[in-house]
């Protein structure tokens, strides 16, 4: 099977670790079991897209599968740069889209659970109508929309707080914080499901071997608040004397609102069998691997 994996972000590696083999993550995968995978990556600047071009220079290459895993991520810059996230994230899905039905490719497009509004107390399933809210979610809604629109084979996969190796994240970024300001202040009352990049890539890579086309959430298991994510992070990584103040939203404003309780429920895939390991499982194993002080 040829994949043509687009963007070598958090996930993008660790995609790129799966199908190269590597063991990033201690699960066992049907993916590494399966039929050998033949794995072309492009880059930008080379392969830019935003890009109308990238349509053709998909059909050219005719791979069985392309994954994007490109986008635009920084969620607060998308508010004073509309015009720039909406050309990754609404275009680059539609181009790629034309490109992999000219070619008969199915398309895996990675998105993200701020497609929904977040409202206190909801659980969101695939099949929950979508209500994006900032410039970055409204851009990625459009990217969903298009390939839903423009091509028959297509995965739309919804992941959330993702954190994986070399990435800077949410973990990462309460560990720098930690270390430098020895107290923290987190939001207590944002919700969602930790998603560990490499735990998302081996989902992925099963779900692609499946055929079964349509959308899916692929998140570890449970869900949390972003308070209870950092202090899981800083009690596996040796950090648990920090002292950690919850505090509200309101009191952390951010150009761009998040949704507060966009919470996803994995319905779809676990059908399939295809289920991520719980999100604090998943917490130790990363922070085991990236921050434990070493001796
Ligand atoms: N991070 C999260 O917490 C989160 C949460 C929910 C959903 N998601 C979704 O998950 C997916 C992966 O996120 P991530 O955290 O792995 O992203 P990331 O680490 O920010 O990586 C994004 C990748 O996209 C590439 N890229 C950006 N613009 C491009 C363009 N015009 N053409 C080609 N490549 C381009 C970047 O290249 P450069 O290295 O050159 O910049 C980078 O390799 C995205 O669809 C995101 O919306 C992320």
């Amino acid at each position: 099977m040829h994949v043509l994996l687009i963007g070598e972000g958090q996930l993008g590696g660790a995609l790129r670790a799966v199908f190269e083999g590597d063991d990033f993550s201690s699960q066992r995968t049907d993916a590494r079991k399966a039929p050998r995978f033949r794995l072309t990556i492009w880059r930008r600047p080379e392969f830019d897209i935003a890009h109308p071009e990238i349509a053709e220079r998909v059909a050219a290459l005719a791979p069985d599968v392309v994954i994007n895993a490109a986008a635009w991520t920084n969620v607060d810059a998308a508010e004073s740069n509309p015009d720039a996230a909406y050309a990754v994230n609404a275009l680059g899905p539609k181009y790629l889209a034309e490109g992999c039905e000219q070619c008969g490719a199915a398309l895996v497009h990675v998105s993200t659970n701020e497609v929904f509004p977040g409202q206190p107390g909801r659980f969101y399933r695939e099949y929950d109508p979508c209500d994006a809210h900032s410039v970055y979610a409204r851009s990625k809604l459009a990217g969903e929309r298009a390939v839903m629109a423009l091509c028959r084979r297509f995965y739309i996969v919804r992941v959330a707080w993702l954190f994986g190796p070399g990435g800077v994240n949410f973990p990462s970024k309460i560990i720098a914080a930690a270390d430098q300001r020895g107290a923290l202040r987190v939001v207590a009352d944002e919700f969602g499901n930790p998603t560990y990049a490499p735990d998302a890539a081996d989902a992925i890579a099963r779900l692609m071997l499946t055929n079964r086309f349509g959308v899916y959430h692929l998140v570890n298991e449970g869900w949390c608040s972003r308070y209870e994510f950092a202090c899981q992070v800083l009690a596996n990584s040796g950090r648990s004397h920090i002292p950690v103040t919850p505090i509200s939203h309101e009191e952390w404003p951010r150009p761009a609102q998040p949704p507060l309780h966009a919470v996803l429920v994995n319905q779809a895939a676990a059908a399939l069998g295809i289920r991520l390991r719980p999100w604090r499982e998943a917490v130790e194993i990363y922070c085991r691997r990236a921050f434990m002080p070493t001796k």
